[in-house]
C-alpha cells in the first residue's frame, strides 16, 4: 500500500515515466538510470516493477496497460481484454444495467463491464488489489462508473443489481499455487451456486478444466480460446442461457501493439462507456454451439486430419464439428476427426496424411530417414509417449519438415505421418 501511494504522488509518476522508458532491458542498469536521475532507490525499485508488470500486461491489455496499476498476482489472474470485452457486450445485449463482480481482483471484468455502460459494484478481499482496482477505474475515465468496495463479496447484498458476475480465486494466496478443489475457490462453490439460485442473471467464469458434471442445469457452459490457447470457460446462467455449450474461437491479429512494438495485441479503448465503447480492432471470432451430448460416427483413418480447437474439444462439440466437415473419428475416445476432403474451418487444425503406421520407433525412424526428414512438429491425443524424449530418441538428421500426430486407431497406438493440407 505505502509502495502504491508513493507511485502515486508527483515524483512517483515521474519515476514510473521514467521506469517505463528503461524497462524491459537489464534490471541493474535500469536500476542505475533510474537512481542517476535523482529517483530515491526505494521508489525507483518499486517504479520498475510496475514499469515491468505493465510490459507483460499489455500481452492481455495492449495500449491499456500503460496506465493500469498491477501485482503479479492480480495479473496473472486478470481476464485478458479481449475477452471481458465479448462478455461485457453480451450483458449489455441482454439489457443488463447493474451488476456486482464479487471478487474482482485489478478490475478487467468490472472495467470491460463499465466500458459498456453497465453500471459495476465491485468487491474485492484484498486491501491492496481493490486500491488498485480503484485506480484502474480511475485511470480508465470510469470512476464514476465503478464502485470498488474492500471486504467479503459473500456478504454482498444481491437485491441491489440485475446481475452478478464471479471470477473466484483459484490460486492459494501466498503460494499461487493452482486450486484444483471447486469447494476451495473463494468465493466457495457452494455459494457460487447458492448465487445461481438468488441471482437469475448469473455469469461465472471458471477453470477450462472445469468438471462437466459441476454445470448448473439449464446453465450455458462456454469454452474461449484466443490464438489457439484455452483460456477459461464461463457459465451462463437464468435468461443468459442461450445454448447448453458453446466454443468460441478468437482469433488474434497480428501481435503489434498501438506503439507499433510487437507481442501485445492492439485493443483502443477510449475512457467513456457505451457511447463510444472500444473501437477495438476486433479480432474475429467464430462460435460453434450444441448439446454437448452427440458423439461422432467412427471409420477408418482418411487422407485428411483434422485437430480440433481445445475449445470445442473440452466442450464437447466435436460431434457438430465431425458433421460440418463430414468427418469422422477413428477411435471413439480420441478427439482427432478424419475425412476426405480439405474443408477449411477455423475450429479444426488440418494435416494431409501421408502415412499411418502402428507404433514402432524403429520403423518410424527408418521411413523418416527415408524421407530426409529433420525436423518434426509433434501432436498427440491418446498416447502417453513424451514428444520430446521422442525427438530425441529418433535422431532425425535430413532438411525435410514433417508434422507426426501421435495417437490411437480403434484402440491401438499409431502414429500419423503428416504434411499441411494444401
Ligand atoms: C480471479 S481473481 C478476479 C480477477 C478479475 N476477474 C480480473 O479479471 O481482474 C479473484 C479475486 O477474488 C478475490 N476474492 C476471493 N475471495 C473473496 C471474497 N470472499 N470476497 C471478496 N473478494 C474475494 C481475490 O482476492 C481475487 O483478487
Amino acid at each position: 500500500m505505502e509502495q502504491f501511494a508513493a507511485l502515486r504522488t508527483a515524483e512517483g509518476v515521474a519515476a514510473l515515466d521514467a521506469a517505463a522508458r528503461v524497462a524491459g532491458g537489464d534490471p541493474l542498469s535500469a536500476a542505475a538510470a533510474l537512481r542517476s536521475a535523482g529517483v530515491p532507490a526505494g521508489l525507483a525499485a518499486t517504479a520498475l516493477t510496475q514499469a515491468e508488470l505493465r510490459r507483460r500486461a499489455a500481452g492481455k491489455f495492449g495500449a491499456a496497460a500503460e496506465t493500469m496499476f498491477f501485482t503479479r498476482p492480480g495479473l496473472e489472474q486478470a481476464t485478458r481484454m479481449v475477452v471481458a470485452q465479448r462478455r461485457a457486450r453480451r450483458l449489455r445485449a441482454a439489457g443488463v444495467t447493474t451488476l456486482a463482480d464479487l471478487g474482482c481482483g485489478l478490475g478487467a471484468d468490472a472495467l470491460a463491464v463499465a466500458r459498456e455502460g453497465i453500471r459495476v459494484y465491485a468487491v474485492e478481499a484484498d486491501p491492496l488489489t481493490a486500491a488498485l482496482a480503484q485506480a484502474n477505474a480511475a485511470a480508465a475515465g470510469l470512476a464514476d462508473l465503478v464502485t470498488v468496495d474492500c471486504g467479503d463479496a459473500t456478504a454482498f447484498e444481491v437485491t441491489r443489481v440485475e446481475a452478478v458476475f464471479c471470477d473466484p480465486a483459484r490460486r492459494r494466496a501466498g503460494t499461487g499455487r493452482r486450486i484444483f478443489d471447486p469447494n476451495a475457490y473463494s468465493p466457495p462453490w457452494d455459494f457460487i451456486t447458492g448465487l445461481i439460485e438468488r441471482v437469475p442473471y448469473t455469469v461465472v467464469k471458471v477453470a477450462p478444466g472445469l468438471d462437466h458434471a459441476l454445470i448448473p442445469a439449464g446453465a450455458e457452459a462456454e469454452w474461449v480460446s484466443v490464438g489457439g490457447d484455452l483460456v477459461e470457460a464461463t457459465l451462463w446462467c437464468g435468461p443468459l442461457a442461450e445454448h447448453p455449450r458453446r466454443a468460441t474461437i478468437v482469433k488474434e491479429g497480428p501481435p503489434v501493439n498501438a506503439s507499433g512494438s510487437k507481442g501485445a495485441p492492439s485493443y483502443h479503448f477510449s475512457g467513456s462507456p457505451a457511447a463510444d465503447s472500444p473501437a477495438a480492432d476486433s479480432p474475429a471470432v467464430h462460435q460453434l454451439t450444441g448439446p454437448g451430448t452427440a458423439e461422432a460416427p467412427v471409420g477408418p483413418v482418411r487422407r485428411f486430419v483434422y485437430d480440433p480447437d481445445p475449445a470445442v474439444v473440452r466442450a464437447h462439440l466435436v460431434a457438430e464439428l465431425a458433421a460440418d466437415l463430414d468427418a469422422t473419428l477413428a477411435d471413439p475416445t480420441i478427439a482427432y476427426l478424419y475425412a476426405d476432403d480439405a474443408t477449411p474451418t477455423p475450429y479444426a487444425r488440418c494435416l494431409e496424411v501421408t502415412d499411418v503406421l502402428p507404433f514402432s520407433l524403429k520403423r518410424l525412424r527408418v521411413l523418416l530417414r527415408e524421407r530426409r526428414v529433420g525436423r518434426v512438429e509433434i501432436l498427440k491425443r491418446g498416447s502417453a509417449l513424451e514428444p520430446e524424449r521422442l525427438r530425441r530418441d529418433l535422431r532425425l538428421s535430413g532438411d525435410q519438415p514433417a508434422s507426426l500426430v501421435l495417437t490411437r486407431v480403434a484402440g491401438a497406438p499409431t502414429v500419423l505421418i503428416c504434411q499441411p493440407a494444401s
